[in-house]
């Protein structure tokens, strides 16, 4: 049976249910990921645990060590990463509360330790990544949103942003004439980094506010932390229908 990572994001620096069976303090030619990389038993099944921004939630998006969080679950013996972030809405489908299990992703992140492929290398590689996503990763999180009936887009475009600001109206629009749905800072390079060392990856966005001028209100972290709050609780239960 496959052994599934889940990279917790915002809301979820830790996973109610998990039976924990070993707290993984590790270290990689990174340096140290985000918190221990927890094993367990979750939904009567084998899993990784990794909560993203450390827990308690510590490290902003743009400090997040991506490598060493991503070598560290390999190395832990991951063989697929549900990665679980919290995103704004930008396409109009994409209220509060709303999911997406996005199929692309364009990269507006900058300064990002954003490769393994550096240093002193035998030979160049540029890996493919015309399709960001795992196809059978995703599909397996839209059966269990459906079965879970939460309201989901299957698609979505995820535009990655560097943070830890929030984004300009102006920046949202061009976002949106780019073709980005939703809008996170954590969804690059994290995904690029899993294909680097061939490992399946998918996300699960979980939309917490809309987006800069998609609505005349400013951005709260009130607004957005009661959406998480509100949220979690669906994150939980289709994680454990996929992973059972
Ligand atoms: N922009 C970028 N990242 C986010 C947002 C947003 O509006 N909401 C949650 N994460």
């Amino acid at each position: 049976m496959t052994v599934y990572a889940i990279i917790g994001g915002t809301g979820l620096t830790q996973l109610e249910g998990l039976t924990i069976t070993a707290a993984l303090n590790m270290d990689t030619p990174y340096g140290a990921p985000s918190a221990p990389v927890l094993r367990g038993e979750y939904a009567g099944r084998e899993v990784l645990f990794l909560a993203r921004h450390g827990h308690p939630h510590r490290i902003p998006p743009h400090q997040v060590n991506y490598r060493a969080n991503i070598w560290a679950l390999k190395q832990a013996g991951a063989e697929a990463i549900i990665a679980v972030n919290a995103v704004g809405g930008i396409h109009m489908a994409m209220g509060t509360g709303h999911f997406c299990v996005p199929h692309q992703v364009i990269d507006y992140t900058s300064g990002r330790a954003h490769t393994f492929f550096e240093g002193e290398l035998d030979h160049v590689t540029h890996v493919d990544f015309s399709y960001p996503y795992d196809e059978k990763l995703r599909e397996l999180l839209i059966a269990a949103l459906a079965a879970e009936h939460c309201e989901f887009s299957s698609h979505g475009v995820y535009g990655a942003t560097q943070g830890p600001r929030l984004e300009t109206v102006a920046e949202i629009a061009r976002m949106e004439r780019d073709g980005c749905d939703i809008v996170g800072m954590t969804g690059m390079p994290e995904a690029v980094l899993a294909r680097e060392v061939s490992l399946p990856y998918a996300c699960l966005s979980l939309v917490v506010n809309p987006a800069a001028g998609k609505t005349t209100a400013l951005i709260t972290m009130a607004e957005i932390e009661r959406a998480l709050e509100q949220g979690m609780g669906k994150v939980k239960a289709v994680l454990a229908r996929v992973l059972s």
